[in-house]
């Protein structure tokens, strides 16, 4: 394909989901835009039980191995406040996380390996994934069972941070485990005027909320990173009663269980020093991305190849359901130089369509050249 018409290709794919964001699960006309264009190039479409979504094959003509590329394709119930031409058509949502890009730069690499598979060694597997921004999506994927045969896995993000013409690239933990909690505080009602013949469990709650940021602050390695944040409490109906709700967020496998563990001691003990109960309920999201260190290096060699600058992939408390697959099979999560302005998730958020056409080069590259290795 033509640059010139691979770019002008990609900008109006861009632009047309741009307009039409969707939200988790809901992806039903970015499903169909997406199954329209792989049609039209001829690219087979896997049977899956996916309600939405796609996973499409470009089967090489060589022998080889089978690797994966993953996009998601949701939005966000936030209501845009750019001048873009094409901005969102949908009162109340907007692809404020550049799910669109992602979506138009990988749908490129498939047109991109379509064209070469006489030449590619094995198949590759895209992924057009649902539902990312419920953290969930990649889990209802893996549940399919259609990625039991793949063997390297690679995936991309937008970064606000890069200036286009730059990837971001680093082996190790680039984005964070993400758990909720709930924190149940319970104790004895009384008359306000009377605090001496109950149990304040506004007072607990006050303690148990200072008490949980000494473990970020006292208990956790100094070098590693960890959020601990109470972000809604809920109390002052009745006596006998708070409800907590939080985040936390850890780099580490360890940390992870470390953190869980140390908020169920602070809260039952402080709580039982002034005679309330405390119960901790704890809601595991996706773990943390961990990028492979050989498959990382791979990547930052073929970004070179391109004529990518590479820096260093800069780390994020965010999380991300790629983190799914990586747990399972080794790969590589690439942040993606969009432009450098409003961060992820801002109803200002916008991604350079510069950008569409080298991305979409550089992992059929990555791709051809992995299994060509
Ligand atoms: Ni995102």
């Amino acid at each position: 394909m033509e640059q010139k018409v691979l770019e002008q290709k990609l900008t109006d794919f861009f632009e047309e989901l741009h307009s039409h964001p969707e939200l988790s699960y809901e992806e039903y006309e970015t499903t169909e835009r997406i199954k329209r264009e792989l049609h039209a190039a001829g690219i087979e479409i896997l049977q899956t039980p996916l309600k939405t979504g796609v996973v499409a094959i470009i089967r090489g003509a060589q022998p080889g191995k089978t690797y994966g590329l993953r996009c998601d394709i949701d939005a966000l119930p936030i209501m845009e406040e750019t001048e873009l031409p094409y901005k969102s058509e949908i009162p109340g949502k907007m692809h404020a996380c550049g799910h669109d890009f992602h979506t138009a730069a990988v749908l490129g690499t498939a047109l991109l390996l379509q064209e070469r598979k006489e030449k590619l060694h094995g198949n590759v597997k895209i992924l057009f994934q649902p539902a990312e921004e419920s953290s969930h999506g990649a889990e209802t994927v893996l549940q399919t069972g259609i990625l039991s045969d793949v063997e390297a896995i690679f995936g991309l993000h937008t970064a606000a941070y890069l200036p286009v013409g730059t990837l971001g690239i680093r082996a190790g933990s680039v984005m964070a485990a993400v758990d909720r909690f709930e924190l149940n505080i319970t104790g004895t009602g009384c008359h306000g005027g009377h605090p001496d013949e109950g149990v304040d469990t506004i007072l607990v709650a006050a303690s148990v909320i200072q008490a949980l940021q000494s473990i970020v602050g006292r208990n956790l390695n100094p070098f590693h990173t960890g959020v601990v944040s109470v972000t809604r409490i809920h109390g002052g109906n009745t006596w006998n009663k708070v409800e907590l709700e939080g985040t936390v967020r850890s780099m580490d496998k360890e940390d992870r269980v470390f953190i869980e563990k140390r908020m169920r001691g602070i809260a039952e003990n402080t709580a039982a020093a002034y005679g309330a109960k405390a119960e901790l309920l704890w809601y595991p999201g996706p773990p943390a991305t961990v990028n492979e260190e050989t498959w990382s290096a791979f990547a930052e060699d073929v970004a070179k190849e391109c004529g990518y600058e590479v820096v260093p992939q800069r780390n994020s408390t965010g999380g991300e359901d790629f983190a799914f697959y990586l747990e399972k099979i080794p790969g590589c999560f690439i942040n993606v130089g969009t432009g450098v302005g409003y961060p992820n998730h801002h109803p200002q958020f916008y991604a350079d369509e510069a950008a569409l056409a080298p991305a979409a080069e550089y992992f059929a590259r990555l791709l051809e050249e992995a299994l060509g290795k």
